[in-house]
Protein backbone atom coordinates (compact mmCIF):
# COMPACT_ATOMS: atom_id res chain seq x y z
CA UNK A 1 0.00 0.00 0.00
CA UNK A 2 0.71 3.38 -0.71
CA UNK A 3 1.62 5.29 3.08
CA UNK A 4 0.71 9.22 3.34
CA UNK A 5 1.41 11.36 6.08
CA UNK A 6 1.30 14.93 7.23
CA UNK A 7 0.52 16.95 10.59
CA UNK A 8 -3.17 16.61 10.25
CA UNK A 9 -6.17 17.05 7.87
CA UNK A 10 -4.05 18.34 5.21
CA UNK A 11 -2.10 15.55 3.59
CA UNK A 12 -5.72 14.18 2.86
CA UNK A 13 -5.69 16.50 0.21
CA UNK A 14 -2.81 14.27 -1.72
CA UNK A 15 -5.02 11.22 -0.37
CA UNK A 16 -7.71 12.75 -2.62
CA UNK A 17 -5.37 13.55 -5.49
CA UNK A 18 -3.93 10.06 -5.08
CA UNK A 19 -7.60 8.33 -4.96
CA UNK A 20 -8.42 10.00 -8.20
CA UNK A 21 -5.35 9.05 -9.81
CA UNK A 22 -4.42 5.56 -8.59
CA UNK A 23 -8.47 4.58 -7.58
CA UNK A 24 -7.34 0.73 -7.41
CA UNK A 25 -4.04 0.87 -4.96
CA UNK A 26 -4.30 0.98 -1.06
CA UNK A 27 -3.85 3.99 0.97
CA UNK A 28 -2.79 4.36 4.23
CA UNK A 29 -2.92 7.95 5.81
CA UNK A 30 -1.43 9.31 9.25
CA UNK A 31 -2.44 12.40 10.40
CA UNK A 32 -0.43 13.49 13.25
CA UNK A 33 -3.28 15.78 14.53
CA UNK A 34 -1.90 15.28 18.16
CA UNK A 35 0.92 17.29 17.51
CA UNK A 36 0.04 19.71 14.32
CA UNK A 37 0.85 22.37 13.52
CA UNK A 38 4.26 21.18 12.58
CA UNK A 39 4.96 25.09 10.61
CA UNK A 40 5.80 26.40 13.64
CA UNK A 41 7.88 24.13 14.99
CA UNK A 42 12.25 23.39 14.72
CA UNK A 43 13.55 21.80 11.86
CA UNK A 44 15.24 18.94 14.12
CA UNK A 45 11.45 18.44 16.01
CA UNK A 46 9.93 17.89 12.50
CA UNK A 47 12.25 15.65 11.25
CA UNK A 48 12.16 13.67 14.43
CA UNK A 49 8.00 13.21 13.60
CA UNK A 50 8.92 12.30 10.12
CA UNK A 51 10.93 9.55 10.88
CA UNK A 52 8.22 8.49 13.67
CA UNK A 53 5.73 9.02 10.82
CA UNK A 54 6.89 7.23 8.32
CA UNK A 55 8.01 4.11 10.57
CA UNK A 56 4.45 3.90 11.52
CA UNK A 57 4.02 3.74 7.75
CA UNK A 58 6.10 0.79 7.08
CA UNK A 59 5.21 -1.19 10.05
CA UNK A 60 1.92 -1.44 8.66
CA UNK A 61 2.09 -2.47 5.48
CA UNK A 62 3.44 0.53 3.40
CA UNK A 63 5.65 -0.08 0.79
CA UNK A 64 6.00 3.56 -0.70
CA UNK A 65 5.82 6.97 1.51
CA UNK A 66 4.25 10.37 0.54
CA UNK A 67 5.30 12.65 2.64
CA UNK A 68 2.19 15.09 2.13
CA UNK A 69 3.65 18.16 4.39
CA UNK A 70 5.46 20.71 2.83
CA UNK A 71 7.27 21.64 6.50
CA UNK A 72 8.26 17.85 6.26
CA UNK A 73 9.28 17.84 2.91
CA UNK A 74 11.70 21.06 3.44
CA UNK A 75 13.62 19.49 6.09
CA UNK A 76 13.26 16.14 6.44
CA UNK A 77 13.05 14.54 2.55
CA UNK A 78 16.96 13.88 3.18
CA UNK A 79 17.08 12.33 6.35
CA UNK A 80 14.00 9.83 5.67
CA UNK A 81 14.47 9.19 2.39
CA UNK A 82 18.33 7.88 3.74
CA UNK A 83 16.91 5.88 6.76
CA UNK A 84 14.69 4.02 5.45
CA UNK A 85 14.79 1.31 2.15
CA UNK A 86 11.29 2.55 0.29
CA UNK A 87 10.61 4.96 -2.49
CA UNK A 88 9.47 8.66 -0.73
CA UNK A 89 8.19 11.20 -1.93
CA UNK A 90 8.16 14.91 -1.08
CA UNK A 91 5.88 17.46 -2.45
CA UNK A 92 7.86 20.46 -3.28
CA UNK A 93 9.49 18.89 -6.74
CA UNK A 94 6.56 18.33 -8.39
CA UNK A 95 4.74 21.76 -7.66
CA UNK A 96 8.19 23.34 -8.65
CA UNK A 97 8.42 22.12 -12.28
CA UNK A 98 4.46 22.52 -12.61
CA UNK A 99 5.75 26.32 -11.74
CA UNK A 100 8.50 26.87 -14.01
CA UNK A 101 6.72 25.02 -16.89
CA UNK A 102 3.31 27.59 -16.63
CA UNK A 103 4.80 30.97 -15.29
CA UNK A 104 5.17 32.94 -18.17
CA UNK A 105 6.28 36.02 -16.53
CA UNK A 106 8.71 34.21 -14.16
CA UNK A 107 7.23 35.78 -11.33
CA UNK A 108 6.19 32.91 -8.44
CA UNK A 109 4.80 33.40 -5.56
CA UNK A 110 4.62 30.62 -2.39
CA UNK A 111 2.74 30.65 0.26
CA UNK A 112 3.42 28.18 2.78
CA UNK A 113 3.83 27.57 6.67
CA UNK A 114 6.89 29.69 8.89
CA UNK A 115 9.10 26.61 8.82
CA UNK A 116 8.65 25.87 5.08
CA UNK A 117 9.49 29.50 3.83
CA UNK A 118 11.89 30.04 6.33
CA UNK A 119 13.88 27.05 4.59
CA UNK A 120 14.17 28.31 1.57
CA UNK A 121 13.71 25.43 -0.31
CA UNK A 122 10.98 26.31 -2.85
CA UNK A 123 13.29 29.46 -4.19
CA UNK A 124 16.21 27.07 -4.47
CA UNK A 125 14.76 24.75 -6.36
CA UNK A 126 12.91 27.22 -8.35
CA UNK A 127 16.30 28.91 -9.38
CA UNK A 128 18.13 25.70 -9.74
CA UNK A 129 15.80 25.00 -12.42
CA UNK A 130 15.31 28.43 -13.76
CA UNK A 131 17.32 31.25 -12.81
CA UNK A 132 15.18 34.05 -14.69
CA UNK A 133 12.56 33.29 -12.26
CA UNK A 134 11.62 35.20 -9.51
CA UNK A 135 10.51 33.92 -6.70
CA UNK A 136 8.15 35.87 -3.52
CA UNK A 137 7.46 33.95 -0.32
CA UNK A 138 5.10 34.76 2.08
CA UNK A 139 4.83 32.54 5.56
CA UNK A 140 0.78 32.51 6.27
CA UNK A 141 1.00 31.05 9.94
CA UNK A 142 -2.41 31.46 10.62
CA UNK A 143 -4.06 29.37 7.80
CA UNK A 144 -3.55 26.08 9.19
CA UNK A 145 -5.68 26.00 12.24
CA UNK A 146 -8.44 28.37 10.24
CA UNK A 147 -8.23 25.01 8.01
CA UNK A 148 -8.07 22.61 10.89
CA UNK A 149 -10.89 23.98 12.47
CA UNK A 150 -13.08 23.99 9.56
CA UNK A 151 -13.43 27.56 8.99
CA UNK A 152 -12.88 27.36 4.62
CA UNK A 153 -15.81 29.95 3.81
CA UNK A 154 -16.02 31.71 6.39
CA UNK A 155 -15.60 35.83 6.32
CA UNK A 156 -12.74 35.73 9.42
CA UNK A 157 -10.62 33.40 6.64
CA UNK A 158 -11.01 35.23 4.18
CA UNK A 159 -9.53 38.71 5.42
CA UNK A 160 -6.89 36.80 6.67
CA UNK A 161 -6.19 34.96 3.18
CA UNK A 162 -6.56 38.46 1.75
CA UNK A 163 -4.05 40.30 3.86
CA UNK A 164 -1.43 37.32 3.43
CA UNK A 165 -2.07 37.50 0.04
CA UNK A 166 -1.65 41.47 -0.70
CA UNK A 167 2.15 41.21 -0.50
CA UNK A 168 2.27 39.29 -3.56
CA UNK A 169 -0.36 40.64 -5.48
CA UNK A 170 1.24 43.92 -5.73
CA UNK A 171 4.78 41.82 -6.76
CA UNK A 172 2.16 40.93 -9.63
CA UNK A 173 3.25 37.12 -9.56
CA UNK A 174 1.17 35.27 -12.27
CA UNK A 175 1.75 31.57 -10.84
CA UNK A 176 0.92 30.85 -6.85
CA UNK A 177 1.90 27.86 -5.32
CA UNK A 178 0.35 26.37 -2.99
CA UNK A 179 3.30 25.63 -0.63
CA UNK A 180 1.17 23.69 2.42
CA UNK A 181 -0.99 20.80 1.74
CA UNK A 182 -3.82 22.22 3.73
CA UNK A 183 -4.28 24.98 1.59
CA UNK A 184 -5.95 23.46 -1.59
CA UNK A 185 -8.98 23.38 1.08
CA UNK A 186 -8.94 27.27 0.91
CA UNK A 187 -8.50 27.40 -2.87
CA UNK A 188 -11.40 28.84 -4.06
CA UNK A 189 -11.04 31.76 -1.53
CA UNK A 190 -7.12 32.00 -2.65
CA UNK A 191 -8.00 32.20 -6.11
CA UNK A 192 -10.39 34.85 -5.71
CA UNK A 193 -8.38 37.08 -3.37
CA UNK A 194 -4.91 36.45 -5.79
CA UNK A 195 -7.59 37.15 -9.04
CA UNK A 196 -8.97 34.63 -11.49
CA UNK A 197 -5.60 35.56 -13.79
CA UNK A 198 -2.85 34.08 -11.68
CA UNK A 199 -2.18 30.23 -12.32
CA UNK A 200 -2.45 28.22 -8.64
CA UNK A 201 -0.07 25.46 -8.62
CA UNK A 202 -1.87 22.96 -6.22
CA UNK A 203 0.98 20.08 -4.70
CA UNK A 204 -1.63 17.42 -4.32
CA UNK A 205 -2.30 16.72 -7.39
CA UNK A 206 1.39 17.76 -8.85
CA UNK A 207 2.33 14.90 -6.09
CA UNK A 208 -0.18 12.29 -7.01
CA UNK A 209 1.04 12.53 -11.14
CA UNK A 210 4.59 12.02 -9.86
CA UNK A 211 4.11 8.86 -8.06
CA UNK A 212 2.00 7.79 -11.43
CA UNK A 213 4.35 8.53 -13.55
CA UNK A 214 7.36 6.27 -10.99
CA UNK A 215 4.84 3.43 -10.88
CA UNK A 216 5.18 3.36 -14.49
CA UNK A 217 8.59 3.12 -14.93
CA UNK A 218 9.57 1.14 -12.36
CA UNK A 219 7.43 -2.09 -12.24
CA UNK A 220 9.63 -3.57 -9.85
CA UNK A 221 8.14 -1.25 -6.85
CA UNK A 222 4.75 -1.12 -8.36
CA UNK A 223 4.31 -4.67 -8.21
CA UNK A 224 5.22 -4.46 -3.66
CA UNK A 225 1.77 -2.08 -3.55
CA UNK A 226 -1.57 -3.73 -2.89
CA UNK A 227 -4.66 -2.74 -5.35
CA UNK A 228 -8.06 -3.21 -3.73
CA UNK A 229 -8.68 0.11 -3.89
CA UNK A 230 -8.75 0.94 0.08
CA UNK A 231 -8.19 3.43 2.18
CA UNK A 232 -7.57 3.53 5.78
CA UNK A 233 -7.51 6.99 7.66
CA UNK A 234 -5.21 6.94 10.71
CA UNK A 235 -4.62 9.99 13.09
CA UNK A 236 -3.02 10.55 16.76
CA UNK A 237 -6.29 11.84 17.78
CA UNK A 238 -9.34 11.68 16.18
CA UNK A 239 -11.74 14.61 16.49
CA UNK A 240 -15.48 15.50 15.38
CA UNK A 241 -14.07 18.28 13.37
CA UNK A 242 -11.51 16.12 11.58
CA UNK A 243 -14.20 13.24 10.71
CA UNK A 244 -15.78 15.82 9.85
CA UNK A 245 -13.56 17.64 7.39
CA UNK A 246 -11.93 14.10 6.24
CA UNK A 247 -15.46 13.07 4.81
CA UNK A 248 -16.06 16.07 3.42
CA UNK A 249 -13.18 16.05 1.35
CA UNK A 250 -12.52 12.28 0.57
CA UNK A 251 -16.59 11.64 0.04
CA UNK A 252 -16.92 8.18 0.47
CA UNK A 253 -17.17 6.64 3.52
CA UNK A 254 -14.45 6.18 5.76
CA UNK A 255 -13.27 4.29 8.85
CA UNK A 256 -11.42 6.71 11.24
CA UNK A 257 -8.95 4.80 13.52
CA UNK A 258 -6.93 6.90 16.68
CA UNK A 259 -3.70 5.89 16.90
CA UNK A 260 -0.96 6.00 19.34
CA UNK A 261 2.96 5.99 17.65
N1 LIG B 1 0.17 20.60 5.81
C1 LIG B 1 1.50 20.82 6.24
C2 LIG B 1 2.36 21.46 5.21
O1 LIG B 1 2.15 21.17 4.06
C3 LIG B 1 1.76 21.14 7.66
C4 LIG B 1 1.18 22.35 8.21
C5 LIG B 1 1.49 22.48 9.67
O2 LIG B 1 1.34 21.52 10.39
O3 LIG B 1 1.91 23.56 10.09
O4 LIG B 1 3.28 22.20 5.51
Amino acid sequence: MIGIFDSGIGGLTVVRALMRELPQYDLLYFGDTARTPYGNKSADTVRRYAHENTAFLLANGARLIVMACNTASSVATESVSSAFDVPVFEVISPAVAQAVRVTRKKRVGVIGTRATVASGIYKRKIQAMDPRVRVFSQACPLLVPLVEEGWLAKPETTMVVKKYLLPLKTRQIDTLILGCTHYPLLAPVIQRKIGRRVHIIDSSTSVASAVSAFLAARPDVDETLSRQGGARICASDVTEQFEKTARQLLQRPIILESVRL
